[in-house]
């Protein structure tokens, strides 16, 4: 099938190639200069494992091309996936629609032939409905169908969960061809076994806020029980673990830490209490407030736990070991790591920071931080060591190195992944 893929950002990038990998022919549109330069170049604007190469794999078969013309696009594609982002409004709970909205007013009223635009990015509720009476009044003497495909992927995880997903989701009009040309898309996953739901596209746009906020709820439960164990002197990894291993809890997304950020979890939680308010509903979804503010406080508390260790922050020399928001990926977008370091440094004290593979995207965000080029070069003189982001390197760090190197032998987990003992034992002050 000739699939066109809107947007070639994390998402866009990944399912375009992931399509690709399925055998159809994928034309990318993307319209920033910046990333066009990188696709040009034959690199990729994103860090996901796994990704380039899957990516060069296709543009070297010829089954996957980009291109920055709406024109084309329409001129070649049979089915057209919306794949850009869906930001926080400025000032605003809800979901900046704007990126959605300029994909159909762009691409409706150059097409030539009837089409099916199944949108994966994250919109509330209602969204399709509004988009298909937009695209209807939009399109030239043919029929533009708009259904809706939430996408679930995870970045660090992206090309595995969209090749192997979970479950598919389509929401669409009854009578079209959404759901055929659907099931045609995504043939070799639903033949290997892949659970395929259909329903209404309001229904599919609430299956994707829902999980993400109930990822983020299970995220906050936790931490807001970390405190009361830290209070209490009881052990909250032990805690998650054993209440986890009830099958109907289970242990995943039940890590305590400096809890969920990045370009999802965060602003749609909060684009899920907005649109909730406009449907007049919003007093059922309260809780998710406290959602947000028990993981916005896990920030304040590790600025707090990094001045209680290093007596005072002004003047204070701060290792920050990871920045983007979780580990595997470049993303620094709402990055709990990043937004706690810049705090500190706000505060006084000097920061270093090192991540594998954040550090430009943090550079460009927060100039004023200092970067390092490794783990033990940002450690150098320190105060104190904290660990923000999880990457594997650090749990296999030595604190024996490591101490050599610091002022003063004092480690804070954020993410409660060191040995604890490990790092006792050499000699470390351990903090969580
Ligand atoms: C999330 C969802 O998991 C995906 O299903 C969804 O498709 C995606 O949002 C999206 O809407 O596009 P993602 O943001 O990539 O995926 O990453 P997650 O692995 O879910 O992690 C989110 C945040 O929660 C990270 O900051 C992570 O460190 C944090 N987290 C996760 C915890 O603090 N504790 C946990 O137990 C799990």
């Amino acid at each position: 099938m000739r699939l066109t893929v809107l947007g070639m950002g994390y998402l866009g990038i990944t399912h375009a190639a992931c399509m690709a990998e399925l055998g159809h022919d994928v034309l990318g549109v993307e319209v920033d200069e910046d990333k066009l330069a990188k696709f040009a170049a034959g690199t990729l604007p994103i860090y996901e494992p796994g990704l380039e190469e899957l990516y060069r794999k296709h543009i070297e078969s010829g089954r996957l091309r980009v291109t920055a013309s709406y024109e084309d696009a329409a001129e070649w594609g049979d089915v057209f996936f919306v794949a850009v982002g869906t930001p926080q409004k400025d000032g605003d709970f809800a979901a900046d629609l704007r990126y959605v909205d300029a994909v159909i007013d762009s691409l409706v009223p150059l097409l030539r032939r009837d089409a099916v635009i199944l949108g994966k990015s994250t919109v509330p509720v209602g969204t399709a409905h509004q988009l298909a009476n937009r695209a209807d009044e939009l399109a030239k003497d043919v029929t533009v169908e708009v259904a809706w495909n939430p996408e679930f992927l995870r970045e660090g995880s992206a090309v595995a969960d969209t090749l192997r997903p979970d479950r598919l989701v389509v929401g669409v009009q009854p009578g079209g061809r959404a759901e055929a040309v659907a099931r045609e898309v995504y043939a070799p996953l639903i033949a290997a076994g892949t659970p395929f739901l259909v329903t209404d596209p309001a229904t599919a746009e609430l299956v994707k806020v829902t999980a993400n906020a109930f990822l983020a709820t299970k995220i906050s439960f936790i931490n807001a029980v970390a405190e009361v164990c830290s209070a209490a002197g009881a052990d909250v990894k032990a805690v998650a673990n054993a209440v986890g291993l009830d099958a109907r809890i289970g242990t995943a997304y039940l890590h305590p830490g400096l809890g969920f950020g990045g370009g999802c979890l965060p602003k749609d939680v909060r684009a899920f209490m907005a649109r909730a308010g406009e449907l007049g509903a919003a007093d059922v979804l309260t809780f998710l407030r406290e959602v947000d503010a028990i993981n916005m406080g896990r920030r304040t508390r590790m600025v707090q736990l990094c001045r209680e260790a290093c007596g005072s922050l002004s003047g204070a020399r701060v290792a920050v070991l990871g920045v983007a928001y979780k580990p595997d990926c470049d993303d620094v977008r709402d990055s709990p790591a990043l937004n706690v370091a810049g705090q500190i440094q706000l505060q006084g004290a000097t920061v270093t920071a090192y991540d594998p593979k954040a550090i430009e995207n943090a550079r460009n965000l927060f100039p004023t931080l200092r970067y390092a080029d490794t783990a033990a070069e940002a450690c150098e003189g320190a105060d104190v060591v904290l660990v923000l982001t999880e990457w594997d390197e650090f749990l296999v760090l030595d604190p024996r190195d490591i101490g050599a190197r610091v002022r003063r032998r004092a480690v804070i987990d954020g993410r409660m992944c060191l040995d604890k003992r490990q790092w006792t034992d050499a000699g470390w002050e351990y903090w969580i």
